[in-house]
């Protein structure tokens, strides 16, 4: 598409409204995206070239341009411009309705009005993933001979050096490419931990309450019984192991970012989880899930990395650094449970096919992750700060758990329906999670609130979001 020597649109500045120019500007450009007057493909001017056209500095152009980039509505290709991302794949929705103008009886249908925008946590953001990079790894891997037999049920040695690497500079870990098995994601690698570990019947695992549900899915369709220990704003409540009736032969923790209210498990309560599993011979499955997305403070090192005693099984996954539309991830154990894991992988087979693995490791070795988890924790911060924002203006609704990953906490008033309130929030287009839903034992969640996933969101979607929420949580009737 040829590039607009001058951009062709009603871009109507206003220098006496309260909004920042560089607000305006983007507003403006959002809208033309949505529209469609500004089509996918199509390049914007230059920066200089726009701010000589609409009178304003070069740099109050720049930052509007990188606040779309931020969003996903423009894309800067090094050396060409700025331009409109090919998947620009947000439909026009309509503004919500204004505040108090529903009527409808909460327990009617609750079909969302239009296609729902679903910020349930969960989705990263896919948008700027697919590179010269990508394309250059899946090429190559389609390219090559394809080999008569099974891919090695580890996991191709190249991959598990890469991901090895990965660890090193991602999560401080220095992991033997030899104690990596390739997995088709988390609940794969939990699936596999639960075939290979755990004595006879009963076999106990505990988790998180509330908590990651599709594990304790997982885990109770293998036939464990899933023993709920509380969790609170740090994460596990490790001191309450002891508590149960039985050891548990597993400990399912995600002590980098608790699943889903936001902990992170402080120095102290790891080395007593580790000293237990020790004393007890259990065996922690640590769930790194989001690591690699943390603002601010860095990141504790995994549990893994303190694991003297061949005690903790890390799960990786690339479903949040990449996408879940991969099915790839990895776990590391220590030789004797590797062992163990391998021997059983061997059996079932390898779910990874060897494309994937060929085209994960070639992407891995380009450095293009490394970059891309770069460019998106920028992005989500970003939107992480907006969320804060905007939800500074709505008293009534609490944020946690931001400081990692890509979903948030929002705390409504005591006694708050939040039912209701999800129902308000789908007819006016936006799907969020009750955080009751991640309840192992009824009312694990003290608190009423909701996660709401800003991995996938636009600012403009946030911003809509939280003023459907605000006042759908201001009418929702109290329980
Ligand atoms: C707590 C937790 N662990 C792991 C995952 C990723 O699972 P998988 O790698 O199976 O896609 C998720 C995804 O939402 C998650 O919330």
């Amino acid at each position: 598409m040829r590039p607009p020597a001058e951009l062709d649109l009603p871009l109507a500045l206003d220098r006496a409204a309260g909004l920042p120019l560089h607000q305006q500007l983007a507003a403006a450009l959002r809208s033309a995206v949505l529209d469609g007057l500004l089509p996918p493909g199509s390049r914007v001017p230059p920066s200089r070239l726009l701010g000589t056209q609409l009178r304003i500095a070069r740099s109050t152009v720049l930052t509007a341009y990188e606040q779309l980039t931020g969003e996903g509505y423009l894309e800067s290709r090094h050396g060409s411009g700025t331009f409109v991302p090919e998947q620009v794949h947000r439909v026009p929705t309509q503004h919500p309705r204004p505040a108090g103008a529903s009527t409808a009886d909460d327990t009617a249908d609750d079909t969302p009005d239009r296609a729902a925008v679903d910020l349930r946590p969960g989705r990263p953001d896919t948008r700027r993933l697919v590179d010269g990079a990508w394309r250059a790894a899946w090429r190559d891997a389609t390219g090559r001979d394809v080999p008569p037999v099974e891919p090695p049920a580890q996991g191709l040695p190249a991959l598990r050096e890469q991901i090895a690497a990965h660890l090193r500079a991602a999560r401080g870990v220095i992991a033997d490419p030899a104690d990596v098995l390739v997995t088709a994601g988390t609940g794969d690698g939990l699936a596999l931990i639960a075939h290979a570990l755990g004595g006879p019947p009963p076999r106990l695992v505990a988790v998180e309450d509330p908590g990651y549900p599709a594990a304790r899915r997982i885990l109770t369709r293998l036939g464990w019984t899933v023993q709920p220990v509380p969790v609170d704003d740090d994460g596990l409540l490790v001191d309450r192991l002891p508590d149960l009736p039985v050891p548990p032969h597993l400990v399912l923790v995600t002590p980098s970012h608790q699943y889903p209210l936001g902990g992170c498990l402080p120095v102290s309560r790891r080395l007593d989880l580790l000293s237990w599993a020790r004393r007890t011979g259990g065996v922690i499955v640590e769930d790194d899930y989001d690591s690699e997305y943390r603002f601010g403070a860095a990141p504790l090192p995994a549990l893994a990395a303190l694991d003297g005693d061949g005690q903790v099984v890390h799960l990786g996954t690339f479903s949040k650094v990449l996408s879940p539309w991969l099915r790839a991830g990895y776990l590391l154990a220590p030789p004797g449970l590797r062992r163990t894991l391998v021997a059983v992988r061997d059996d079932l087979g390898t779910p990874v096919s060897g494309i994937t693995q060929q085209a994960l490791s070639t992407y891995l070795a380009s450095g293009a992750v490394q970059r891309h988890i770069a460019r998106a924790r920028r992005d989500y911060g970003h939107r992480r700060r907006h969320l804060t924002l905007l939800l500074a203006a709505h008293p009534h609704l609490q944020l946690r758990g931001t400081r990692a990953g890509l979903h948030a906490v929002i705390d409504l008033p005591a006694g708050t329906d939040v039912p209701a309130v999800l129902r308000r929030c789908a007819r006016s287009g936006f799907l969020l999670a009750d955080l009751r839903d991640y309840d192992a034992l009824p009312h694990a969640v003290t608190r009423p609130g909701v996660a709401l996933g800003y991995g996938d969101a636009t600012l403009d979607e946030l911003e809509r979001a939280v003023t459907a929420l605000a006042s759908a949580a201001r009418e929702a009737p109290l329980d």
